[in-house]
């Protein structure tokens, strides 16, 4: 029996030309390499130019994995753009991918899950390419988190950074059996009581100002683990699949000790684990297409190939995504 499934067709990313190191932030805040490395594994990040909008990150990356995936921008009928970043409060930073693409069919809508929203928003888009309404989508993680930072609280600026990664899915009909391309699943969880331990200080309902990100670092860091091995745990029952039936492990890219961890608990070789975090930071909702970018382009990832993706941010919010590339 055949079934009608998401199959990423390419993917492409964007990063800010500035490249910001745990030393040039030892010169900002009372910080130091060893400590940035030990804690979180990160050793560089990218900022975005002052005239340089999240719109314009992923816009650069949707091209690019337009460009991969050999598609016609004008086949496009959907696109979802992850971010808590957008240039505006409205409209939504994907009408204006969609309108720099010269696209003028479709749907085109922001999806804000923080950190999470990168597998919400492939979710979203598979359902909708699933119900046929649409065709061909662009999901993309698009963030300048620099903009959102507290530039003199070394707890929080020295964990993220700007970038943005997109990935071109299209429905495509499979055999229905364990070779099967495209989403195998996807599962969204949250919980909203742990609202005040990362987010942001303003807004346009509460504040009317864009605001700071604030963070308690080290409740994150106790739920993170647990939360992310739980929603995979969903992901292996519900697909029959097992840590050692995996070729790769995308993780949002946070902390090294988070994914490490994760990846134990799991039972994921760590060879199997596709880690950015050291160069990019953490970028939010364009981690894991950043990552999934990063390791399609080396030669890692290849057509055929089970992918896990698992992400967890504010809210909280969490996830995990089932692909076969
Ligand atoms: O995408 C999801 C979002 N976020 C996350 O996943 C982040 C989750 N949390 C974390 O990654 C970790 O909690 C952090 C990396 C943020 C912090 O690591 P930690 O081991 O939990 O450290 P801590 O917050 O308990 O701080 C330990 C010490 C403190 O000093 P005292 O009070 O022990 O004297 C901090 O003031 O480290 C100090 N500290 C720093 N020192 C040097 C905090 N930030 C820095 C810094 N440089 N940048």
């Amino acid at each position: 029996m055949t079934v009608t499934r998401s199959v990423i067709l390419g993917c492409g990313s964007y990063l800010p030309s500035r490249r910001l190191t745990n030393d040039d932030l030892s010169r900002m805040v009372d910080t130091t390499d060893e400590w940035i490395v030990q804690r979180t594994g990160i050793r560089a990040r990218h900022i975005a130019a002052e005239k340089e909008f999240t719109s314009d990150l992923a816009l650069a990356a949707a091209r690019a994995a337009l460009a991969a995936a050999g598609v016609d921008a004008q086949t496009i009928d959907l696109i979802v753009l992850a971010t808590s970043t957008p240039d505006n409060t409205f409209p939504a930073s994907a009408a204006a991918v969609q309108a720099g693409l010269g696209i003028t069919q479709g749907a085109a809508f922001d999806l804000q899950a923080v950190c999470s929203g990168f597998v919400y928003a492939l979710s979203v888009a598979d359902g909708l390419l699933r119900t046929g309404a649409h065709q061909r989508a662009l999901v993309i993680g698009a963030e300048t988190f620099s903009r959102i930072l507290d530039w003199t609280d070394r707890g929080t600026c020295v964990l993220f950074g700007d970038g943005a990664g997109a990935v071109v899915m299209e429905t495509q009909s499979q055999p229905g059996g364990r070779d099967d391309r495209g989403i195998l699943t996807a599962h969204l969880r949250s919980d909203g009581r742990h609202k005040s331990k990362l987010y942001v200080d303003g807004g346009p309902s509460s504040t009317g100002t864009v605001g700071h990100l604030r963070m308690e670092g080290k409740e994150v860091f106790k739920f993170a683990v647990g939360a992310i091995t739980d929603v995979i745990k969903d992901v292996f029952r519900d697909t029959g699949y097992s840590a050692a039936d995996l070729d790769w492990f995308v993780p949002h890219q946070a902390n090294k000790r988070i994914i490490d961890g994760s990846a134990h608990k799991l039972g994921i070789a760590p060879e199997k684990v596709v880690t950015t975090v050291d160069q990019h930071g953490n970028t939010s909702a364009a981690s894991i297409p950043l990552a999934l970018d990063t390791a399609v382009r080396d030669g890692r990832i290849k057509r055929g190939d089970l992918v896990l993706l698992e992400a967890m941010g504010g809210g909280f919010t969490w996830g995990a995504a089932l692909v076969r590339w």
